[in-house]
């Protein structure tokens, strides 16, 4: 595979340090943008070419480019946070890089060598250091690398020519009410991945799919729909956008990887973090009848959802269709803002960072 280098042409208007210390006083998740972007192009026999970091800015698409029509598309989603010295890090930038060669694979993609990956991001937060947040707060720098097929042509096959982008957005809370516990809607028929499918892959099409039942989760006055499994209608896989765990006192339980959850960097990190603060962390199934019997005899103590964007969101009420609980008291659980706390303290860089997982630019 080529690896091109980035050709760098940066904007000659960028915004004022005013203007961008006004969005970073209220970041929000996804409104604000960065001044520049990476694209890099992939063509049929010649690989990976044109890398360059240009001014962020409309694309120009041929309304017959294939990704409109047949969605060969893939994301990512990874932060970089402002260290005690002033210096940036993102945080295991190497599992979204092989997260999204996986996601090429699944879509008959081109896969993007890992160092270029981690280049791009780099070469982006380099030169827009100046819009990664302060340090000490809940904010940060959110990269989201994403590829999109550019060929022209209506004909249903694997694209021979694509487009790999990564932009920038600051971001604070991604729900609204920070860490404020979020209430759950267990759909029990609508399915979010089949064996087989593409719940693997971090592709829009997943994310697309979610959002009636989305809908649905949000007119029982839910903020998140949790998915079952698609074969038993029984087994809990994740919600529309973030992993799950389940605490029972010091144990902690994520929902094994089946082939149509996402293999989410917050929900393998936790794995880890967790055992090093002593507890038990393991990965299994847990039943939507378990789930619902285990908070009514008391015995799971709390859940939480996570990922890249919600970072570790406590569950506070959880609905189903002829029941409705909540987690414990319905407030954020000691063991949720433990880990909470001990994740954000490693990619803030004020816990040793044991595991080498946060990449210094
Ligand atoms: C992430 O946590 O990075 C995600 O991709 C979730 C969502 C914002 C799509």
């Amino acid at each position: 595979m080529t690896t091109p280098t980035i050709e760098l042409k940066p904007s000659a208007h960028p915004l004022s340090d005013a203007e961008r210390e006004a969005v970073l006083a209220n970041p929000g998740f996804g409104r604000h943008f960065t001044d520049h972007m990476v694209t890099i192009k992939w063509t049929e026999g010649r690989g990976w070419h044109d890398g360059q970091l240009v001014p962020y800015g409309p694309l120009s698409l041929d309304p017959a480019n294939m990704t409109l029509h047949y969605a060969q598309e893939i994301f990512e989603g990874l932060k970089a946070y402002r260290q005690p010295d002033g210096s940036v890090a993102t945080f295991r930038p190497e599992m979204n890089a092989r997260r999204f060669q996986r996601s090429a694979h699944r879509l008959a993609m081109p896969e993007l060598p890992v160092e270029t990956f981690i280049e791009a991001c780099d070469a982006l937060v380099r030169q827009d250091k100046a819009w990664v947040p302060a340090h000490g707060g809940e904010e940060s720098l959110y990269l989201r690398p994403f590829m999109i097929a550019t060929e022209v042509g209506l004909g249903v096959k694997p694209a021979n020519e694509y487009l790999f982008l990564v932009i920038a957005s600051p971001a604070g809370a991604y729900f609204a009410g920070g860490v404020k516990p979020v209430s759950i809607w267990l759909s029990e028929d609508r399915v979010r991945a089949v064996p087989g499918g593409m719940g693997d892959a971090k592709t829009g099409g997943n994310y697309a799919a979610s959002l009636l039942a989305q809908a649905e989760a949000a007119a029982k006055g839910c903020d998140q729909v949790c998915y079952l499994d698609a074969v038993e209608h029984k087994w809990v896989e994740e919600l529309g956008g973030m992993n799950l765990y389940f605490v029972y006192g010091n144990r902690i339980v994520t929902p094994s990887l089946t082939g149509s959850i996402l293999e989410g960097v917050t929900r393998d990190s936790l794995l880890t973090v967790a055992r090093d603060l002593g507890y038990e962390a393991e990965e299994g199934r847990v039943s939507v009848d378990q789930w619902q019997a285990d908070s009514e005899n008391g015995s799971l103590t709390e859940v939480f959802a996570c990922g890249t964007a919600a970072v570790i969101t406590p569950v506070g009420t959880v609905k189903r269709t002829g029941a409705e609980w909540k987690q414990a008291d319905g407030g954020p659980g000691k063991v949720t803002l433990r880990l909470r706390e001990a994740l954000l303290d490693l990619q803030r860089g004020t816990r040793e960072d044991t595991h080498g997982w946060m990449h210094r630019l």
